[in-house]
């Protein structure tokens, strides 16, 4: 059983969660927030369409069908209740928070900056050290200001200079307060779902618009490296690349085979080979495994899923942490992993046997820093909305916002202190 491996982390391991900022704050402005109210009837509308075939389907229904879960509002009020968060984490035995800012905050018009904001992230921060908790701050997590976004966001080139100027003033403000800063979230995600399948705004459905999103969140990277490094040489700086288990249905077919490669190497590394000399770490998001089936179809098991339907498969982090350790020869961190769990009846095996991955991958010479669950708490998911649960902690936004620690995340508490114990 997992719960007899041995404790092979070393005492300064990188327990964490991750959160962003859009999905934790409330009160926030900016080019999704305005996508959100102006969508919110018609994914409530056409909720039963999208949702329907999923197992969760009558426990999730009358959520889904609302407007308000697809409006993130007042969020979970995290922004002004990140103490009290802060604390969950150290009952937690969590030593780290993955964090997002909010640009549309800091420069909510352009060139104009708002000191109180800044301050505000500042004080989030010493909060953070304050008790001992490693913040990794996270500049880029999809959401961008509404006079960014009208400019044509990252799909013009000629706008990653306003990108550049923000990363600027982050360094300037912060990364002396970090030893750690993860510069985009996902770029393979946001380029292809807000610019090729145009589900999420701006629902582009163009691949050369996706190309030269993708391309551009390329450079934006290489530059924001260079930026940061500028003012702060030792800072350790990655992105989280969301990588995919990619394998053939059935091995030795020709067309599982042929697919399978493309799609590892157009999915997960394409990104990460053209920045290989601008990161210091491997940032991984991992939550699915996918079996690929003739020409470019993918054939997964139909159980076991979690809420949305995502076909589980935990171990899957092992090959990818082996593959990335040989190609990058970079420490790793897990900057993501979860599952949208709202009866908490697979978090705990997820967990367990995503250390068990992880442990192997250690004792086969992977280096690995640091494990981020996604998420610290229930949150806002984005075209879903509400009700997926992804949280260690659950958030009941009906009554005050109240904050209960999962089962499941007690019994991982538990092992974290375990596994950190010297034999
Ligand atoms: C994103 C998160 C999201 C999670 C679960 C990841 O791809 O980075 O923002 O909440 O998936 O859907």
């Amino acid at each position: 059983m997992p719960e007899d491996t041995k404790p092979e982390f070393p005492k300064n391991f990188l327990w964490g969660a991750s959160v962003s900022a859009h999905q934790v704050e409330g009160g926030n402005h900016s080019q999704w927030t305005v996508w959100e109210l102006a969508n919110a009837s018609h994914l409530a509308k056409t909720a039963e369409k999208t949702y329907h075939q999923l197992p969760s389907w009558g426990r999730i229904k009358s959520q889904a069908e609302q407007p308000d879960n697809y409006i993130s509002g007042r969020g979970i009020d995290h922004y002004n209740r990140y103490e009290e968060d802060f604390d969950l984490l150290v009952k937690l035995n969590l030593n780290t928070l993955r964090f997002g800012i909010e640009w549309s905050r800091l420069e909510p018009e352009e060139g104009i900056w708002n000191e109180a904001e800044i301050e505000h992230y500042r004080k989030y921060i010493a909060e953070l050290k304050k008790r001992n908790i490693t913040p990794v701050l996270n500049i880029w997590h999809w959401t961008m200001p509404v006079w960014f976004a009208d400019k044509g966001g990252f799909k013009n080139s000629a706008n990653l200079k306003y990108f550049d100027r923000f990363v600027q003033r982050i360094g300037a403000e912060y990364a002396h307060q970090l030893k750690y800063i993860i510069t985009l979230n996902e770029p393979n995600n946001y380029a292809s779902i807000s610019y090729q399948q145009g589900r999420w705004p701006p629902q582009e459905k163009s691949i050369l618009s996706m190309l030269k999103v993708y391309w551009n969140l390329v450079k934006a990277h290489r530059r924001a490296y260079k930026i940061l490094k500028n003012i702060k040489p030792d800072l350790q700086i990655g992105v989280a690349a969301q990588l995919v288990n990619i394998q053939a249905k059935r091995p030795h077919n020709i067309l599982d085979e042929m697919s399978t490669k493309i799609m590892r190497y157009a999915w997960n590394w394409w990104y990460l080979r053209r920045i290989r000399n601008q990161q210091d770490f491997v940032g991984i998001n991992y939550y699915f495994t996918d079996y690929y089936n003739d020409f470019f179809k993918k054939k997964n098991p139909t159980q076991p899923v979690n809420d949305l339907g995502w076909y589980m498969e935990p171990e899957g982090l092992y090959p990818l942490l082996l593959r990335a350790w040989s190609r990058y020869k970079k420490p790793i961190i897990v900057t993501e992993n979860g599952v949208a769990d709202g009866t908490d009846e697979y978090r705990r095996w997820w967990i367990e046997e995503t250390i068990v991955a992880m442990e192997r991958a250690r004792s086969e010479g992977v280096h690995i820093i640091g494990y981020f669950h996604w998420s610290l708490l229930d949150n806002f998911e984005w075209d879903q909305g509400w009700w997926p649960k992804f949280g260690l902690v659950e958030v009941d936004r009906a009554h005050g916002m109240k904050r209960t620690i999962r089962e499941s995340s007690k019994w991982f508490a538990e092992r974290i202190k375990k596994l950190s114990a010297p034999e």
